[in-house]
């Protein structure tokens, strides 16, 4: 199930790829799954960090909702021309990420590796939660250096 990130991020490779849905719907898309990434993982952070009180329950939930996030096809949501280069003051997509999209891929195939370590830890403990949520943010930051703009 996870591998499908990778597998549709590569279907977005080629460049003439037409534009399903109005450049905005997209950008609006593209941002809400990141927003829903960032949601489920500020629950499992707040507990490592100790701001909320560990709930094997509530990592639980957070881990599972991660890993179906990484079924979604997001393919669409890096159509081609939708990069801040395309819509600038819209979107912090670098036009790196279809210049190499190998490269963008390889930094997703690492998120889909640690959501899959976050749902086996997430549920066994602050000592098992506190690494994964270390490795998964990582990921998002090893990402974000090289592929997302700091600012609009
Ligand atoms: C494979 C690359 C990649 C990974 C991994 C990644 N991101 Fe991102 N993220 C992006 C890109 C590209 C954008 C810019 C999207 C845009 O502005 O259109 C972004 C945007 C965001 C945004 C802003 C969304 C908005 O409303 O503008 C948040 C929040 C975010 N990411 C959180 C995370 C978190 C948390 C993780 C890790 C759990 C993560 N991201 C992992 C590439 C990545």
């Amino acid at each position: 199930m996870r591998k499908l990130l990778i597998a549709t991020l590569a279907a977005a490779v080629p460049a003439t790829m037409a534009l399903a849905q109005s450049a905005e719907n997209t950008l609006k898309a593209r941002q809400g799954f990141f927003q829903l990434i960032s949601f489920e993982m500020g629950g499992l952070a707040a507990m490592a960090k100790g701001d909320v009180e560990y709930d094997a329950e509530a990592a639980s939930a957070h881990a599972a909702d991660l890993s179906t996030l990484m079924s979604l096809h997001i393919a669409d949501y890096f159509a081609p021309e939708t990069s801040n280069a395309d819509l600038p003051g819209k979107t912090r997509a670098q036009p790196v990420i279809w210049e190499d999209m190998d490269g963008f891929m390889e930094k997703a195939t690492a998120l889909n590796a640690a959501v899959e370590t976050m749902a086996g830890a997430a549920g066994n403990g602050l000592d098992a939660l506190r690494p994964a949520v270390g490795q998964l943010g990582g990921t998002c930051k090893a990402c974000h250096d090289d592929y997302r703009a700091k600012s609009f």
